[in-house]
């Protein structure tokens, strides 16, 4: 590990130097702290700053702000985004007044609780507003850590956050967590960026792991890629003089909204023939009968691995369709190929028309 300690007072002596004026830093009211941490949390320093003046114009203390209206509040906070912040905000002011007499908690427990603050917002408050060594990881803070420590943990991995808590609970010198966290943050946002960092002026070059060891681009690290995931479906293309069954997608799922033939995943021990014709009776109600292999389309998307096994099926000579009971879809077509063309279809499906294109069975 790199001497933690001149690793902290170099930042320190950085921060000193080089912080933000911003505007909660003028007297660190712990209420001007919490809402710059709550409107930091998704919105970019500059805008957080113009709406934090304008909200404390309006709020200037708990009390204020626990006695508006949520409609107000929301007013205030338009164009910020991530609405329930604001209404987590206003629920939160309201039980600080009623339970803590306007004071904002200075212990884990009693904030943790509050809505809105989770456990980032819980140590940044301790920290800033209470001077209390605990630490407050953010982004920022994990990408400078895991460069200046040359960490080969992804901060993204879930287990892997433990280790950069402790790693920067460890480093904030003692009584001065306020500065401390701010400046790992200041840090991260001003100089070592996600993108492009400034090592050749940088501070802290003489104890960067990551710049010794010419891995400052790998830092932090990617998370883990997760395994591919292998799916199987059988589909149906449903003929019938000359015209093709095709429904639209129920809301919600990954196909919500769009066309396709019916079909599904196949379930364990079947065979995708099976698959498909179990699909259509599920989906429409209809029961049809294979007429063979159509196409396998192979198709990718995120981490899945589709194999679509289509077959051409019909209804037992002289069989009209019934009225499908559609249980996957919002609405049903038959029609003719050339009008495929026009359907918003997912990949795969529209990789199976074109397949169909060239099999002298379609009717064209
Ligand atoms: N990001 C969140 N809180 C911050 C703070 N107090 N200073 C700088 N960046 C921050």
């Amino acid at each position: 590990m790199p001497d933690s300690s001149s690793f902290s007072d170099l930042l320190l002596e950085w921060f000193r130097a080089n912080k933000r004026p911003l505007p909660w830093r003028l007297t660190y009211d712990p209420y001007h702290v919490w809402l710059s941490e709550i409107m930091l949390q998704q919105t970019q320093m500059d805008r957080a700053v113009a709406y934090f003046n304008r909200f404390l114009g309006r709020f200037p203390t708990i009390h204020n702000l626990a006695r508006a209206s949520e409609d107000e509040v929301l007013r205030f906070w338009e164009g910020l985004g991530y609405y329930s912040r604001a209404r987590n905000l206003l629920k939160a002011a309201r039980e600080i007044v009623s339970r803590h007499a306007g004071v904002i908690p200075a212990d884990a427990a009693a904030l943790g609780a509050l809505p809105g603050v989770g456990r980032y917002t819980t140590g940044a408050v301790l920290s800033i507003a209470y001077n209390e060594d605990v630490p407050a990881v953010d982004a920022n803070v994990e990408r400078v850590l895991a460069r200046c420590f040359d960490i080969a943990l992804s901060p993204k991995d879930p287990s892997a956050k433990p280790y950069f808590t402790e790693l920067a609970a460890s480093l904030i010198p003692a009584g001065q967590a306020r500065d401390f966290n701010q400046a790992l943050m200041e840090f991260g946002a001003l100089v070592c960026t996600p993108r492009d960092p400034s090592c050749a002026a940088c501070p802290l070059a003489g104890v960067c792991k990551a710049l010794a060891a010419g891995t400052v681009e790998d830092r932090p690290a990617l998370p883990a890629a997760k395994p591919a995931v292998h799916i199987g479906m059988g589909t149906a293309v449903i003929q019938h003089k000359g015209l093709f069954f095709v429904q639209k997608r129920t809301p919600g799922g990954v196909w919500a909204g769009l066309w396709e033939f019916p079909g599904g995943q196949m379930e364990p021990g079947e065979e995708p023939e099976q698959t498909a014709l179990r699909e259509v009776a599920e989906e429409t109600g209809f029961t049809v009968r294979s007429l063979g292999k159509l196409a396998v389309i192979k198709h990718s998307y995120t981490r899945y691995r589709v194999t679509m096994h289509a077959y051409l099926a019909a209804f037992p000579e002289g069989a009209e369709p019934p009225e499908p009971v559609l249980t996957a879809a919002t609405s049903y077509r038959w029609l003719p190929f050339d009008a495929l063309a026009n359907l918003a279809f997912p990949t795969a499906m529209r990789k199976l028309a074109q397949a169909m294109e060239r099999d002298p069975r379609i009717a064209r």
